[in-house]
């Protein structure tokens, strides 16, 4: 396969993620748009162990035959909490369901940490967009280690906390709870952060039609997301009562590559830390007029036929890459 061509006005990307069915398609729809410059991923702990997602972001890779991006291990545990893992969700290996291949290359021998500031940094100013899909422990240590990224970074589109709903407890979601301390770091910050909680992600349902539409394409790639999606379909019933699974974190790369696919309305966010029942909740201030120095807003309408329209095409456009990449 030639590379996949790049936009001259594509965005320039960090992802920061745990992977994760969801995540495995939010690095595939990362790599296959035209409109993204995958800068480098990153992994910490989260939906499994630090070793276990990191693991699964480089069997990925080789699926995607991504080659030319660096990936790094981040944090093994949360600031402050025990670790808290999803296999109710994603399985004993964090990404049940396909068989995974070898990686096809190492990684980086930087800390995750170290990656996201040496990127941030060798880049123009306002150039480069955090993108985590999962606990904020890396991002929250790369600001506090190198505070310039902060005036740095674009912005920080993140998937996590809902302002309507939990998954995690009644009123927190996973991504917040399993490390409150680095979200509260993150919500506090300068930088704008763009919050796609569970209102959002709760709209992008891997439904019949969708995953028809993803097996149309006929490639290995395209195999391995349904496989996903057939096993994320199965612990959403089962785990959380839902009739399809919400395909949260691809949404936030959607976010970068066409803001018109959600609407947004910027509010106050704060994160709860110390309530017996809320730890971990995403507290939005919904009462206008959101203060001057707000620099926090959350997703609130997705537009679902753009968004699976963005997810196929970039699935589409990454092909069959080689034998080589993708041999098991
Ligand atoms: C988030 O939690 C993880 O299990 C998913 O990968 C997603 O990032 C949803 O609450
Ligand atoms: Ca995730």
């Amino acid at each position: 396969m030639p590379p996949i061509p790049r936009s001259t006005t594509a965005r320039k990307i960090i992802l920061d993620c745990d992977p994760g069915h969801d995540d495995a398609v939010a690095l595939l729809l990362a790599h296959g748009s035209p409109n993204i410059e995958l800068l480098a991923v990153t992994t910490v702990v989260g939906n499994q162990t630090l070793e276990k997602v990191t693991r699964n972001a480089l069997a990925v890779a080789a699926i995607a035959g991504i080659t030319d991006v660096p990936f790094a291990a981040g944090c093994a545990r949360p600031l402050v909490r025990s670790i808290e893992t999803a296999p109710d969700i994603h399985g004993d290996s964090g990404l049940d369901g396909p068989e995974l291949p070898e990686p096809a290359f190492d990684l980086d021998p930087r800390h995750a940490v170290d990656l996201i500031i040496d990127t941030v940094m060798a880049h123009e100013p306002g150039t480069v967009t955090l993108v985590p899909t999962a606990g904020l422990t890396n991002i929250a240590m790369a600001a506090r280690k190198e505070p310039r990224i902060v005036e740095r970074v674009r912005e920080v589109v993140l998937m996590g906390g809902g302002y309507h709903v939990g998954n995690w407890s009644a009123v927190a979601e996973f991504n917040i709870k399993i490390d409150p301390e680095a979200a509260h770091i993150v919500f506090n910050e300068s930088w704008p952060v763009v919050m796609v909680g569970l209102d959002l992600t709760h709209q992008a349902l891997a439904t019949p039609d969708v995953v028809e539409r993803i097996a149309a394409i006929g490639t290995k790639p395209a195999k391995f997301v349904v496989e996903l999606m057939d096993f994320f379909a199965a612990t959403y019933r089962d785990a959380q009562g839902f009739d399809y699974p919400p395909v949260h974190d691809p949404c936030v790369v959607a976010y970068v590559i066409d803001p018109g696919v959600m609407t947004t309305r910027r509010v106050p966010v704060d994160i709860e830390l110390t309530g017996t029942l809320t730890l971990g909740m995403t507290v939005a201030d919904f009462r206008a007029p959101a203060p001057a120095d707000c620099t926090t807003s959350v997703a609130m309408d997705l537009d679902r036929e753009k968004f699976w329209d963005l997810v196929v095409d970039a699935i589409a456009m990454i092909g069959e890459p080689s034998a080589e990449v993708t041999a098991a």
